[in-house]
């Protein structure tokens, strides 16, 4: 049984992978901004009650990260994956319009945030036998594919966390810790919307497959839900 950890887990790829996991038998502590209005993810403690906690978390709070951290001793020795699935998207962006707030805000929660999680969970990662970093970044990060649309602060945000992550998986590597950049596909929820594709259970059970299978031969890539590398 792996320990995971999952922040943004009440809705959308973050449920879903919750929902999995849990399915497959796996401990999931499930972090959301505000846990008492995470009705699925209560209906998930029902059915796997001995597999899941559910913790408060705004991955934008160092204090609050620090508290979970904290906290986390007392449910279990160590954490096997982090998955830093938490993420926002600004729609509607013009260079004439564009407000300071939608690209710090989308640095703090998109790039700096996940940083800050690894920070402080990292002694709990290295009690792990197999332990794993997924940072959840999308292709929009990607400066090669970079179309033409205006998603200045997602595209920007998600890029900066590439770098970051890159940068970490270079530090993290004599650790014995992979860090996987993950492009969970073009899916619905709310952040996807109802034209995309994947299903939040197809793109869910991808990324588990796919992160079953990394080594720390893999660390530092830019992989899909399908396991295809993706350029930076
Ligand atoms: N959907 C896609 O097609 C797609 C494609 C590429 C990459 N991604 C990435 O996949 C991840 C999940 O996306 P999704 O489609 O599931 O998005 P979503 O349905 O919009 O869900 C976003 C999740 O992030 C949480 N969140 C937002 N700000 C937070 C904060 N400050 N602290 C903690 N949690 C916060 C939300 O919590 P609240 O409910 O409290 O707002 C929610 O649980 C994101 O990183 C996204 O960029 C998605």
């Amino acid at each position: 049984m792996r320990h995971v950890f999952i922040t943004g887990a009440n809705r959308g790829i973050g449920l879903a992978l919750t929902r999995h996991l849990l399915e497959q038998g796996e401990h999931v502590i499930a972090t959301a901004r505000r846990p008492e209005q995470a009705r699925s993810l209560h209906e998930l403690q029902a059915r796997f009650p001995n597999q899941l906690v559910i913790l408060p978390l705004d991955v934008t709070d160092e204090e609050q990260i620090q508290v979970v951290a904290r906290s986390l001793e007392a449910i279990t020795s160590h954490i096997d994956w982090l998955i830093n699935n938490a993420g926002v998207l600004y729609e509607g962006e013009s260079i004439r319009t564009l407000p300071a707030s939608n690209l710090l805000h989308s640095f703090q929660v998109n790039a700096i945030g996940p940083m800050m999680v690894v920070k402080h969970l990292l002694p709990m990662l290295e009690r792990s036998s197999s332990p794993l970093i997924c940072q959840m970044t999308s292709m929009m990060g990607s400066i090669t594919l970079a179309a033409g649309d205006r998603h200045y602060s997602y595209r920007g945000s998600k890029a900066a966390l590439n770098m970051l992550s890159r940068v970490l998986s270079f530090e993290l590597k004599p650790l014995g810790i992979p860090v996987i950049l993950m492009h969970p596909g073009w899916v619905r929820t709310d952040m996807g919307g109802p034209a995309a594709p994947l299903s939040p259970e197809e793109s869910a059970a991808g990324i588990v497959r796919v992160l079953r299978h990394v080594t720390l031969e893999d660390s530092g890539r830019f992989l899909t839900w399908e396991g295809r590398e993706l350029p930076w």
